[in-house]
């Protein structure tokens, strides 16, 4: 026994910043961001908080799964850019929907939403639960240096969220981790010990990008191929890659290695840029909104990111 996913939501500030927007105040060109990101435009938050948006997502997915609060069993959450260290945002989540039961965030950068399902997918097992909801939320703008063009036109801000019951379609799945944070590090303030020595870091995203470019192109063709050989299926059954949104040039580079037929591959980072932990729930919602996953197709997630961490995984929807 493992899930099946029965609810899809997601939701993005009102607020969208263009690429001639965001060049008014950094050095940089709508044709710089299209052609080496492939945004166009992102939502950031204004008076929201991370915790707002996941509540949002969070009960479009239960309204779309036809589900009570109060048939909810956990509450799992990811993010990077929470206003508060505690509570967490699962938990304010949890208090706003008026839920009793457990919640809790899972930190796992980018490839969080792979370790989420993976997580869920042992309380299913065990039988410990029937209805889980799954949330991804991200206010990235509010850890980007606004000043270092390499960084602040990359990320959005948003949130998506799935609901998942018992079923069988959580087919195989691969999870990595090589830590390290000499490619991309998000530090915590600080704190104001007298006695701490260490040297004070900028607490916003620290990332080098070709690294993490070519970490993300390995580790996704890599965790794919894993994950359909262990689904004991070709690479020509998978109707849908929904791929991490962080550079459109990740994903093109993917659909060259991969034997999958590239039409399969699906984007919608020009929208909202990378939402980090949201961005594969966002994309889903959208493909389930726009009737585009019909019943028993083969899904592919592949996701990467900070830790350094990667992850893939083969569902039926
Ligand atoms: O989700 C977490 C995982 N993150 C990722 O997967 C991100 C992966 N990396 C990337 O997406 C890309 O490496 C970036 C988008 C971050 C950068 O693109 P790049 O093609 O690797 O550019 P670069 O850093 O090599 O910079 C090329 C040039 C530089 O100028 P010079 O030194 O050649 O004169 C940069 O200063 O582009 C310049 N540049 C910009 N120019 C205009 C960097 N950012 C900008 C900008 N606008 N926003």
């Amino acid at each position: 026994m493992t899930f099946k996913i029965i609810g899809t939501g997601s939701y993005v500030p009102p607020l969208a910043v263009t690429n001639d927007d965001l060049a008014k105040y950094i050095d940089t060109s709508d044709e710089w961001i299209v052609q080496r990101v492939g945004v166009k435009k992102r939502h950031i938050c204004t008076t929201e908080t991370a915790a707002d948006l996941a509540y949002e997502a969070a009960k479009l997915a239960l309204e779309n799964g036809n589900t009570r609060v109060e048939d909810l069993d956990m509450i799992i959450c990811a993010t990077v850019s929470g206003e508060d260290i505690s509570p967490a945002v699962s938990c304010s989540v949890q208090e706003r929907l008026g839920a009793t039961c457990p919640a809790m965030d899972i930190n796992a950068a980018c490839s969080a939403f792979i370790f989420m399902l993976e997580t869920a997918a042992g309380y299913f097992a065990r039988k410990k639960v029937k209805k889980v909801l799954v949330i991804g939320a991200e206010r990235m703008s509010r850890i980007m240096d606004w000043s270092d063009r390499s960084i602040c036109v990359i990320f959005g801000d948003g949130a998506g969220a799935v609901l998942l019951s018992e079923g069988d379609n959580y087919i195989s799945s691969k999870l990595n981790t090589q830590g390290g944070d000499d490619v991309i590090k998000i530090p915590n303030f600080m704190g104001s010990s007298p006695f701490y020595k260490n040297e004070q870091i900028k607490p916003y995203i620290h990332m080098k990008g070709q690294e993490t470019f070519k970490f993300a192109v390995n580790a996704m063709c890599k965790d794919i191929t894993e994950v359909i050989e262990e689904a004991g299926i070709t690479p020509e059954e998978v109707d849908h890659v929904i791929p991490h949104q962080a550079n459109i040039r990740i994903i093109d580079a993917a659909k060259k290695r991969l034997n999958i037929p590239p039409e399969r591959f699906h984007s919608n980072i020009e929208s909202y840029g990378n939402t980090s932990a949201a961005s594969i729930p966002i994309l889903i919602d959208e493909l389930n909104r726009a009737g585009r996953i019909k019943k028993d197709d083969i899904l592919a997630l592949a996701a990467f990111g900070g830790g350094l961490s990667s992850g893939a995984c083969i569902l039926r929807w």
